[in-house]
């Protein structure tokens, strides 16, 4: 939790409320800005703090792998790889309300808090001209979940951001309301076959005619729906939540091997959460068990121990 108050400005898309909003977006903070879906709660996904305040902002009980936004297509397959079909779709369908979920490059700096720890990450290049402009300022990806606290309708202008999001973010970029009013469609990849994982913004009929033939609804599960991934980035070591003595992942007081943040700040928690156990997952022989200090079940706390108690869940549970 931020200590100093949070004030939220508004900012003009001109060139110098996208200067502001960079900056401010460089130094850490989450601005909201518009898309041509809806306006969008961004963070540098480059840093995992940063992330993190987005998901307390979002007052969000799990941690949900978010969008990454850039400028260009190109940008977009420099993070990603795609199967011919989905190098199709980007070159055909962006800019433009899509997502292509593809497998992360290595060596990119992606935050594993934005994937919540998938091997995979979701990418869209926005076709909004104050997106375009304030990411290419801003010169990183920006991960941008919609602006709305958990469970609220998404916001199409800046004035509903503010209603909804004010005193919990740094500022909110203003470039009008939103075209397309509904969320990117989200497409996943089977044996290298689109499959639609959310409908959105581009329809079956324009898949269709860029393709040829519509997406094929999916089929398999787990990586589909993120919010019940159970096993799929749970750690291979058996994991006991809890522990107040020497664990192997520390929080605040309780030292640990490694600490999730030694002065129990739950943002910096919540930023190396999935590294860490990641870590340790690799670095315990067979057999031993990954222990976990006790987190406060509160703000940030409580998606840390959701993500948690999966990870401690038995694995042929669902
Ligand atoms: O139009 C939009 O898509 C807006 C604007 C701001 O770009 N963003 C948006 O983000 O709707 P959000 O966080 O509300 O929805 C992102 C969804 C997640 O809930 C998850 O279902 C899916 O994207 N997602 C993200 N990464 C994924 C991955 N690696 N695999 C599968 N699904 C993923
Ligand atoms: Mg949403």
């Amino acid at each position: 939790m931020g200590d100093q108050p949070k004030i939220t400005e508004a900012f003009s898309s001109g060139s110098d409320g996208i200067s502001k909003a960079a900056a401010l977006l460089r130094a850490g903070e989450v601005v909201a800005f518009p898309t041509e879906t809806v306006y969008g709660l961004g963070g540098d996904a480059t840093d995992g703090n940063a992330v993190a305040k987005i998901f307390e902002a979002k007052d969000r009980p799990t941690f949900n792998p978010l969008i990454v936004h850039v400028a260009s297509v190109d940008k977009a397959e420099a993070l990603i790889e795609l199967p011919p079909k989905g190098r199709t779709m980007a070159q055909m369908l962006w800019p433009g309300p899509v997502t292509l979920v593809g497998r992360l490059r290595p060596g990119k700096g992606i935050s594993e808090l934005v994937r919540a720890g998938l091997p995979t990450l979701a990418v869209r290049v926005p076709d909004h001209p104050v997106a375009q402009a304030l990411l290419r300022a801003v010169g990183r990806p920006l991960a941008a979940p919609s602006a709305n606290p958990s469970g609220r309708i998404s916001p199409t202008t800046a004035q509903h951001v503010h209603d909804l999001m004010a005193g919990r973010i740094a500022g909110v970029l203003d470039g009008g309301a939103a075209a397309v009013g509904l969320e990117s469609t989200i497409i996943g990849f089977e044996d290298l076959e689109p499959v639609v994982l959310r409908p959105g913004g581009v329809t079956s009929e324009d898949f269709a005619s860029v393709l040829g033939t519509p997406p094929k609804p999916r089929t398999k599960s787990g990586i589909n729906s993120p919010g019940q991934l159970n096993s799929h980035y749970a750690p291979e070591a058996t994991v006991q939540l809890n522990v107040t003595e020497s664990p192997s992942l520390g929080f605040g007081e309780i030292e640990g091997q490694v600490s999730l943040s030694p002065e129990g700040d739950l943002t910096e928690a919540a930023a190396n959460l999935f590294g860490m156990l990641r870590l340790l997952d690799e670095a315990l022989e067979d057999g031993e068990i990954l222990t976990v200090a006790p987190i406060p079940e509160e703000g940030l706390g409580q998606a840390i121990n959701d993500r948690l108690r999966r990870a401690a869940a038995p694995r042929d549970t669902p």
